[in-house]
């Protein structure tokens, strides 16, 4: 056989191939991760849906990932068989480098405060600001559910974590949660670098300078507890 006569077949791959698990028999594919977003594109059984990235967006049935699609728009992944139903399976369309990433202030619900985030807290509380970090640099879908318990305002953190097997101790790691309950609401942060020698953290937060970000560098022990949701730990 001459090799002229091998004819090399190109078929366009689709990294991750998904299509629509059996709840339903259509979804819209929209402009933005919310259903008021424009409808882009409508998928049907069968069709092969690639997800590029995912997002955190409006709640559908209480569950808030969004697929973004080989078309350039979102659809809930409520009704995609990714079959996993309560984690990603690829990268945050929004990741900003691996765990724990830059210290910047990159909130996404800046002026909305009072209203609920996409994992059910209060938007410009630390713990929505915390949930933002989980979600996105550690690539866990952390809710105020997470595991079946409420995780509710900081000073109840430590309790669900326990009742979650969430590692919980008092020596903490770049890319955990800080944790105190000096205020009557408690407070948490997000642990961005640790200097073992002068036993210090380096933390992001949100809301101790009301509704806003602030960095700060505290002694270890300014803190009750360090929450370890990576499973390595
Ligand atoms: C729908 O899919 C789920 C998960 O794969 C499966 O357990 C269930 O039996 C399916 N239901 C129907 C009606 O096919
Ligand atoms: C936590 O671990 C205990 C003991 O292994 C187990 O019984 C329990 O179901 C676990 N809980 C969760 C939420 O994983």
């Amino acid at each position: 056989m001459k090799l002229s006569t091998v004819i090399f077949l190109s078929i366009p791959a689709l990294a991750h191939a998904y299509q629509l698990n059996n709840l339903t028999t259509y979804a819209n594919c929209r402009s933005e991760a919310t259903t008021a977003g424009s409808v882009v594109k409508q998928y049907h059984t069968g069709d092969l849906i690639d997800i590029k990235c995912q997002v955190s967006g409006q709640r559908v049935f209480d569950y808030a990932i969004w697929d973004k699609t080989q078309d350039d728009c979102y659809i809930t992944d409520y009704y995609v068989d990714t079959g996993v139903g309560s984690n990603y399976v690829t990268k945050n369309c929004l990741y900003n480098g691996p765990s724990p990433g830059p210290v910047v202030d990159d909130y996404r619900y800046k002026g909305m405060c009072d209203e609920v985030d996409p994992w059910n807290f209060y938007i410009c509380q630390c713990v929505s600001f915390v949930a933002q970090r989980i979600n996105e640099r550690q690539g866990i879908y952390f809710t105020n559910r997470y595991k079946g318990f409420e995780w509710g305002n900081a000073n109840t953190w430590p309790a669900a974590a326990r009742n979650s097997n969430v590692t919980i101790n008092t020596t903490p790691r770049k890319g955990c949660i800080a944790q105190h309950s000096r205020s009557a609401l408690g407070h948490v942060a997000w642990v961005h670098h640790v200097n073992r020698k002068e036993r210090t953290v380096v933390i992001e937060q949100y809301n101790v300078v009301v509704h806003q970000y602030s960095t700060e560098v505290v002694p270890w022990d300014a803190f009750d507890y360090y929450i370890h949701l990576d499973p390595k730990y």
